[in-house]
């Protein structure tokens, strides 16, 4: 064999061997019996090594300390509350959706200056019964004028990812309407409020040049520090400006707000519910990698992939961590405990094995330690229940059947856990 084709062969072997890694090209692994054998770290033992027995030493040492390890590892710290911060409300309409809803767009200007990066709330509160009223807040991924087909709705004016030129066409209003059944959470007295995601920070790394990131950068600052906020925290810091808002709206029940996201905005929500304690129950609808899926078991997206093909989303010190899950100081099952005592809910799809499921399942699971410290009840099974037969205690879980999305069944299962959880009688 001439040298140079050795040279070849070995510079294959390398670049088969190293590239995959590098790009996060790898086959995902779907096999239960390669799911590398790990050890997760307990919630309930402190860095000292000490076991956490009683409800002071959670709440004063080991959730913050939880807190931080997961903000200086995985999504980064963001800032707090701007103090300049201002709301202004361009248009209430009192008989929207023919009568069903109040529809209000509230402008957030998070330093007060109309030319910098904003974000407009959507909310519909329901007409009949009384005020204030409970509220589910998410984001949504393609503008507010595509989770109903209503006229009445701005278009956005921000970066979406589709068409060229990047501006959302009037074609896309109602779009993801199958993802928000408006009428039906109405119905049963909730109001909804939603946000384009977009607005907070555009979804592509740009090395963090737009959306609000730059809004707080120190003097001589670029991008953030490898601790600090990527875009997901930049998308959950959004939800908490929300909250902010909702403080100063007496027709919400600002005692009463479930955060919820599906997939990278599950991601969000569970974070939003890990730094805001504002929001009284938090759900996760099909999250997977980097929301609620445990890293460790490496089963379908793994921290390297989603690193590689998301660079801008955690921050940067997450990379330390590709392949290498078992480094890290926690995993998806402490920033589910994060959430207690309040009420957390974790959601599966049976296809959404990209999502693994089981992983999702078992972050919820072995959250229950922490729960149960606090006085409430964990999920109330041990095992994966079979599809569409959800469980619910002060966690719940359910797996539906089909694909990754979010559907009627899934938000009829949050409002059945918000009924249980806020007091009110389930329909
Ligand atoms: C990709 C990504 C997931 C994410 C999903 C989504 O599939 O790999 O991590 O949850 O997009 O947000 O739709």
């Amino acid at each position: 064999m001439s040298r140079n084709l050795a040279f070849l062969i070995a510079s294959m072997a390398l670049a088969t061997a190293v590239f995959p890694r590098i790009l996060g090209a790898q086959e995902a692994n779907y096999d239960e019996s390669k799911v590398p054998l790990y050890t997760l770290p307990d919630p309930l033992v402190g860095s000292d090594g000490i076991m956490v027995v009683d409800t002071d030493t959670w709440r004063q040492k080991r959730r913050p300390e939880i807190l931080r390890m997961f903000e200086e590892h995985m999504y980064g710290k963001a800032p707090g509350k701007p103090s300049l911060m201002t709301f202004m409300t361009p248009s209430v309409n009192k008989n929207a959706l023919d009568g069903l809803a109040i529809r209000k767009e509230v402008v957030v200007y998070f330093t007060g200056r109309e030319q910098d990066p904003n974000m407009t709330i959507l909310l519909y509160l329901p007409n009949k019964g009384p005020k204030p009223v409970p509220l589910f807040v998410g984001l949504n991924f393609q503008g507010n004028h595509a989770i109903h087909p209503d006229p009445g709705i701005t278009i956005t004016k921000s970066w979406v990812s589709a068409g060229s030129d990047h501006r959302a066409p009037p074609e896309s209003r109602g779009k993801a309407a199958s993802r928000w059944p408006v009428e039906r959470i109405l119905d049963r007295g909730y109001g909804l409020a939603t946000i384009y995601y977009g607005d907070i920070d555009p979804d592509f790394d740009d090395a963090f040049r737009n959306g609000v990131h730059p809004l707080f950068y120190k003097p001589g600052q670029t991008r953030p520090a490898p601790d600090e906020w990527g875009s997901i925290a930049a998308w959950a810091w959004g939800l908490s400006r929300a909250m902010d808002y909702f403080e100063t709206d007496s027709d919400i029940d600002t005692k009463h707000v479930a955060v919820m996201g599906h997939s990278r905005l599950g991601k969000t929500s569970l974070w939003a519910g890990a730094t805001d304690e504002r929001f009284a129950i938090v759900i996760s609808n099909d999250s997977g990698c980097g929301g609620a899926a445990l890293s460790r078991r490496a089963f379908g997206e793994t921290v390297q992939r989603i690193n590689t093909v998301f660079p801008h989303w955690f921050c940067d010190n997450f990379k330390k961590y590709n392949a290498k899950e078992s480094d890290l100081p926690i995993d998806q099952h402490m920033l589910i405990a994060l959430m207690a005592p309040r009420p957390v809910y974790v959601a599966s799809a049976e296809e959404d094995r990209w999502a693994d499921p089981k992983g999702e399942f078992l972050s919820a699971l072995h959250a229950g330690p922490v729960y149960r410290l606090l006085g409430k009840e964990p999920l109330p099974v041990s095992e994966m229940p079979p599809v569409s037969q959800p469980a619910m205690g002060a966690i719940g879980y359910h797996i539906r059947t089909g694909k990754h999305d979010v559907t009627n069944y899934d938000w009829d299962r949050y409002m059945d856990f918000a009924d249980r959880h806020f007091g009110r009688t389930a329909k």
